[in-house]
């Protein structure tokens, strides 16, 4: 690790040694230095950085004190080996074959990689827009925004996303059929408290989210892999390896991550099975609202007579996922299960950002917003999908997607994606596999790639000149 990431700044407000004492357990929290590491003596990294030798040790002897620092005498001192599992897996220094590339991981000093998948374009958010919301919030801070938060959510949101999700996603609910969660994992959470147990089996697409499906399966689910083709996930084959499921996960409109939508057919087909089956269908409309050839398709929840779909959206790609907003739609006969369940659990949080979104809703920034980005996408996404034709056509075919944010790109020979993607990210480019998105084995690879953030053709290419250098000494 370089030392000079250490370096507590003269200009801010914390004392010196607090802010080493920070950076400290930042470096550690974010797998920068490992358990077992050895850091550097208080008198060397005194000099190193220009500091007074008491102010590192003050530091030192904090980060000792709480557990993080073992003085080891003459070997020096270490990080503590204890603390094996406090940098989560998207922080450990993995094996290369393994995913560290979460869209939700943070680094200390975390930048948008290229390519860095699930990110909206972060340099065209309207940012005085929103902070002329949270300027006004803030100041007429009600005295709503200052007491224990609904665990449900904040009812003036739960209101503008029913009103939208009726005009936008041909969604009939009430604001009670409303939940607001801490993003697609905090839905996830609640549809497992209010009607799953440990154990419980489900359909998963495969290839599929890899993010929720770890989540799910370490909540204790069970999944069967169910295998998706140009139509979607296929309904035949999830009733014949276990049509007695109690859920199936989906993402009908934008197949994730192979782009494709659930055809009218296989809608109609998954419906039948849950209804008949009395399953559970949770429907990820993760990024519906990128489509770039035709009109949005509805939401499969549109088409639910029987109440057997739990709806959820998120706010990351449509606004950003620093937010931590998502929400589920539950049927109307479910209201109050989940409602008993939403009591015993933590909430999304903040009234006041709820309260922004709200606003932001309401006020037609949202709406606003929405028409610019997927202008601005579709011109991002031609960015990227020329730069791959011209400096890689011949080692990649990018597939053609009607929507979202990302691309997949096939290879064109039997390589091996998760070597390709892992040397790609280890210099810095966030490319991520298909194959670590899939449950099941294939040999057909591929690499998922964002393109929301290159704000120029220059840029896109530039970086998939980066990634043509790195690909061609794998
Ligand atoms: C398929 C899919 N579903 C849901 C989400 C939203 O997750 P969250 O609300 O936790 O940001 C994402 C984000 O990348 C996604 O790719």
């Amino acid at each position: 690790m370089n030392l000079q990431h250490l370096k507590p700044s003269q200009e801010h407000d914390a004392p010196i040694y607090l802010q080493l004492y920070r950076r400290y357990r930042e470096a550690i929290a974010a797998g920068k230095l490992l358990p077992g590491d050895r850091v550097p003596s208080v008198r060397s990294l005194a000099s190193e950085l220009s500091l007074a030798r008491g102010t590192v040790e003050m530091a030192y002897q904090m980060l000792a004190n709480e557990g993080y620092f073992v003085a080891r005498g003459a070997a020096g001192t270490v990080v503590s080996p204890k603390l094996g599992n406090l940098a989560g897996p998207g922080h450990a220094k993995a094996p290369a074959s393994t995913v560290h590339a979460s869209p939700h991981s943070q680094t200390a000093d975390s930048e948008v990689l290229p390519f860095r998948l699930g990110l909206p374009a972060l340099d065209a958010f309207p940012r005085k827009a929103w902070a002329r919301l949270a300027g006004r919030n803030l100041r007429t801070l009600e005295t709503i925004a200052m007491t224990y938060p609904d665990p449900a959510g904040f009812a003036p949101l739960r209101r503008a996303i029913a009103t939208y999700l009726g005009l936008s996603r041909g969604i009939v609910c009430s604001h009670e059929q409303v939940f607001v969660t801490a993003g697609y994992r905090g839905a996830l959470e609640l549809v497992r408290h209010a009607l799953l147990q440990a154990g419980d089996l489900g359909w998963y697409e495969d290839p599929g989210y890899i993010f929720a499906r770890q989540f799910l399966q370490r909540a204790g689910m069970r999944l069967e892999p169910v295998p998706v083709d140009e139509e979607g996930l296929n309904v035949g084959i999830g009733q014949q390896r276990a049509a007695h499921a109690r859920f199936a996960v989906v993402t009908p409109t934008h197949q994730s991550p192979m782009g494709v939508a659930l055809s009218l057919p296989r809608r109609l087909e998954l419906l039948d099975w849950a209804n008949r089956r009395r399953a559970w269908i949770i429907e990820d409309d993760y990024d519906s609202e990128f489509r770039y050839h035709g009109r949005p398709l509805p939401a499969l929840k549109s088409l639910d007579r029987d109440g057997r779909v739990l709806y959820t959206g998120t706010f990351s790609k449509v606004l950003f996922p620093g937010l931590r907003l998502a929400y589920l739609v539950v049927p109307a006969s479910q209201i109050g299960t989940f409602r008993d369940a939403v009591d015993h659990l933590p909430g999304p949080g903040s009234i006041l950002t709820q309260s922004m979104v709200a606003d932001f809703m309401e006020q037609g920034h949202f709406g606003r917003h929405l028409r610019r980005m997927r202008t601005l996408y579709a011109a991002r996404r031609g960015y990227l999908v020329d730069a791959l034709g011209q400096a890689m056509g011949e080692r990649l075919h990018v597939q053609p997607q009607a929507g979202g944010i990302h691309v997949l790109a096939h290879l064109d020979t039997a390589q091996n994606d998760k070597t390709l993607a892992a040397t790609a990210e280890a210099k810095g480019l966030a490319i991520q596999a298909l194959g670590n998105w899939r449950m099941r084995k294939s040999s057909q690879g591929g690499l998922l790639m964002g393109f929301a953030n290159f704000a120029t053709a220059d840029q896109a290419m530039a970086s998939v000149r980066r990634l043509k250098t790195v690909l061609a000494r794998c």
